[in-house]
Protein backbone atom coordinates (compact mmCIF):
# COMPACT_ATOMS: atom_id res chain seq x y z
CA UNK A 1 0.00 0.00 0.00
CA UNK A 2 1.26 3.34 -1.14
CA UNK A 3 -0.02 6.35 1.56
CA UNK A 4 -0.27 9.84 0.61
CA UNK A 5 -0.39 13.26 2.91
CA UNK A 6 -0.95 16.17 1.40
CA UNK A 7 -0.04 19.09 3.90
CA UNK A 8 -0.54 22.84 3.75
CA UNK A 9 -1.28 25.45 6.96
CA UNK A 10 -4.80 24.90 7.69
CA UNK A 11 -6.27 21.72 6.36
CA UNK A 12 -9.03 23.48 4.57
CA UNK A 13 -8.05 25.20 1.17
CA UNK A 14 -5.32 23.43 -0.46
CA UNK A 15 -4.33 20.10 1.03
CA UNK A 16 -8.03 19.25 1.01
CA UNK A 17 -8.36 20.15 -2.54
CA UNK A 18 -5.34 18.05 -3.80
CA UNK A 19 -6.71 14.83 -1.60
CA UNK A 20 -9.87 15.42 -3.16
CA UNK A 21 -8.28 15.69 -6.49
CA UNK A 22 -6.23 13.14 -6.10
CA UNK A 23 -8.48 10.64 -4.71
CA UNK A 24 -10.42 11.18 -7.54
CA UNK A 25 -7.88 10.62 -10.10
CA UNK A 26 -6.57 7.46 -8.11
CA UNK A 27 -10.36 6.46 -8.17
CA UNK A 28 -10.49 6.68 -11.54
CA UNK A 29 -7.19 4.25 -12.57
CA UNK A 30 -8.79 1.53 -10.73
CA UNK A 31 -5.73 2.16 -7.69
CA UNK A 32 -7.98 2.87 -5.13
CA UNK A 33 -6.65 -0.93 -3.11
CA UNK A 34 -3.05 0.14 -3.53
CA UNK A 35 -2.92 4.01 -2.84
CA UNK A 36 -4.74 5.47 0.22
CA UNK A 37 -4.77 9.55 0.63
CA UNK A 38 -5.37 12.01 3.50
CA UNK A 39 -4.15 15.77 4.06
CA UNK A 40 -3.64 17.16 7.19
CA UNK A 41 -2.59 21.09 8.27
CA UNK A 42 0.29 22.23 10.30
CA UNK A 43 -1.90 24.44 12.33
CA UNK A 44 -4.47 23.61 14.84
CA UNK A 45 -6.82 26.66 14.06
CA UNK A 46 -9.21 24.69 12.15
CA UNK A 47 -9.35 21.23 13.60
CA UNK A 48 -12.77 19.64 13.06
CA UNK A 49 -13.90 22.01 10.50
CA UNK A 50 -15.32 21.01 6.86
CA UNK A 51 -13.18 22.47 4.30
CA UNK A 52 -13.06 26.18 2.89
CA UNK A 53 -16.45 27.12 0.95
CA UNK A 54 -13.87 28.40 -2.07
CA UNK A 55 -12.17 24.48 -2.18
CA UNK A 56 -15.56 22.79 -2.03
CA UNK A 57 -17.39 25.13 -4.64
CA UNK A 58 -14.40 24.77 -7.13
CA UNK A 59 -14.55 20.98 -6.32
CA UNK A 60 -18.45 20.72 -7.35
CA UNK A 61 -17.75 22.77 -9.96
CA UNK A 62 -15.53 19.78 -11.23
CA UNK A 63 -18.18 16.93 -10.05
CA UNK A 64 -15.56 16.05 -7.39
CA UNK A 65 -17.31 15.19 -4.00
CA UNK A 66 -15.04 16.16 -0.71
CA UNK A 67 -16.78 15.44 2.92
CA UNK A 68 -13.04 15.47 4.87
CA UNK A 69 -12.64 17.72 8.14
CA UNK A 70 -9.29 19.13 9.30
CA UNK A 71 -6.63 17.50 10.89
CA UNK A 72 -3.25 18.43 12.70
CA UNK A 73 -0.37 16.72 11.18
CA UNK A 74 1.35 14.26 14.12
CA UNK A 75 4.95 12.64 14.30
CA UNK A 76 3.92 9.17 13.67
CA UNK A 77 2.33 10.04 9.96
CA UNK A 78 6.25 11.54 9.03
CA UNK A 79 6.44 7.41 9.55
CA UNK A 80 3.40 6.24 8.33
CA UNK A 81 2.64 7.87 4.84
CA UNK A 82 4.81 7.24 1.96
CA UNK A 83 4.87 10.32 0.25
CA UNK A 84 4.52 14.05 2.64
CA UNK A 85 3.95 16.23 0.36
CA UNK A 86 3.87 20.16 1.30
CA UNK A 87 1.83 22.78 -0.77
CA UNK A 88 4.90 25.81 0.25
CA UNK A 89 8.16 25.56 1.32
CA UNK A 90 7.10 27.34 4.91
CA UNK A 91 5.19 23.72 5.44
CA UNK A 92 8.19 21.96 3.89
CA UNK A 93 10.21 23.24 6.21
CA UNK A 94 7.77 23.24 9.71
CA UNK A 95 7.82 19.38 8.48
CA UNK A 96 11.55 18.81 8.12
CA UNK A 97 12.40 20.60 11.47
CA UNK A 98 9.90 17.61 13.30
CA UNK A 99 10.88 14.80 10.92
CA UNK A 100 14.24 13.51 11.90
CA UNK A 101 14.66 9.95 11.68
CA UNK A 102 11.22 10.01 9.23
CA UNK A 103 11.18 7.29 6.94
CA UNK A 104 8.48 9.08 4.83
CA UNK A 105 9.53 10.78 1.39
CA UNK A 106 9.12 14.51 2.58
CA UNK A 107 8.84 16.87 -0.30
CA UNK A 108 7.59 20.05 -1.91
CA UNK A 109 3.86 18.49 -3.78
CA UNK A 110 4.69 20.42 -7.20
CA UNK A 111 8.16 18.76 -7.46
CA UNK A 112 7.06 15.98 -9.76
CA UNK A 113 5.09 18.59 -12.16
CA UNK A 114 7.94 21.10 -12.48
CA UNK A 115 9.95 18.14 -13.20
CA UNK A 116 7.87 16.89 -16.06
CA UNK A 117 7.14 20.58 -16.82
CA UNK A 118 3.57 21.34 -16.54
CA UNK A 119 3.78 23.77 -13.96
CA UNK A 120 7.04 26.44 -13.70
CA UNK A 121 6.50 27.02 -10.18
CA UNK A 122 7.52 24.98 -7.30
CA UNK A 123 4.71 26.22 -4.34
CA UNK A 124 0.82 26.68 -4.35
CA UNK A 125 0.08 29.99 -3.29
CA UNK A 126 -3.09 29.78 -0.48
CA UNK A 127 -5.56 30.94 -1.95
CA UNK A 128 -6.85 31.41 1.74
CA UNK A 129 -5.69 34.87 1.27
CA UNK A 130 -6.96 36.19 -2.23
CA UNK A 131 -9.84 33.76 -2.74
CA UNK A 132 -7.91 32.53 -6.24
CA UNK A 133 -9.18 28.58 -5.40
CA UNK A 134 -9.53 28.92 -10.06
CA UNK A 135 -5.47 29.25 -9.95
CA UNK A 136 -4.90 26.16 -6.81
CA UNK A 137 -7.64 23.87 -8.58
CA UNK A 138 -5.41 24.05 -11.56
CA UNK A 139 -1.67 23.96 -10.49
CA UNK A 140 -3.15 21.39 -8.07
CA UNK A 141 -4.73 19.07 -11.00
CA UNK A 142 -1.32 19.28 -12.82
CA UNK A 143 0.21 18.33 -9.35
CA UNK A 144 -1.35 15.51 -8.80
CA UNK A 145 -1.21 14.16 -12.03
CA UNK A 146 2.10 14.04 -12.27
CA UNK A 147 2.24 12.52 -9.19
CA UNK A 148 0.23 9.42 -10.03
CA UNK A 149 2.50 9.45 -12.71
CA UNK A 150 5.65 9.21 -10.31
CA UNK A 151 3.87 7.11 -8.04
CA UNK A 152 3.02 4.13 -11.35
CA UNK A 153 6.33 4.37 -12.75
CA UNK A 154 8.45 4.57 -9.00
CA UNK A 155 6.19 2.29 -6.87
CA UNK A 156 5.40 -0.02 -9.38
CA UNK A 157 1.25 0.11 -8.69
P1 LIG B 1 -4.54 26.33 3.67
O1 LIG B 1 -4.99 27.86 3.83
O2 LIG B 1 -3.22 26.22 4.37
O3 LIG B 1 -4.43 26.13 2.20
O4 LIG B 1 -5.63 25.50 4.31
C1 LIG B 1 -5.05 28.51 5.08
C2 LIG B 1 -6.14 28.30 5.89
C3 LIG B 1 -6.22 28.96 7.10
C4 LIG B 1 -5.21 29.81 7.50
C5 LIG B 1 -4.12 30.02 6.68
C6 LIG B 1 -4.04 29.37 5.48
N1 LIG B 1 -5.31 30.52 8.74
O5 LIG B 1 -4.43 31.35 9.02
O6 LIG B 1 -6.27 30.29 9.50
Amino acid sequence: MIKVLFVCLGNICRSPMAEAIFQDMVNKAGLAEQIQVDSAGIGSWHVGEAAHAGTLDILKKNKINYNGRARQIERVDLDDFTYVLAMDKEVLQYILRSGTGAKANIALFLIYAKQAGLVNIDQVPDPYYDGTFDRAYSLIQRGCSALLHHIRHTDKV
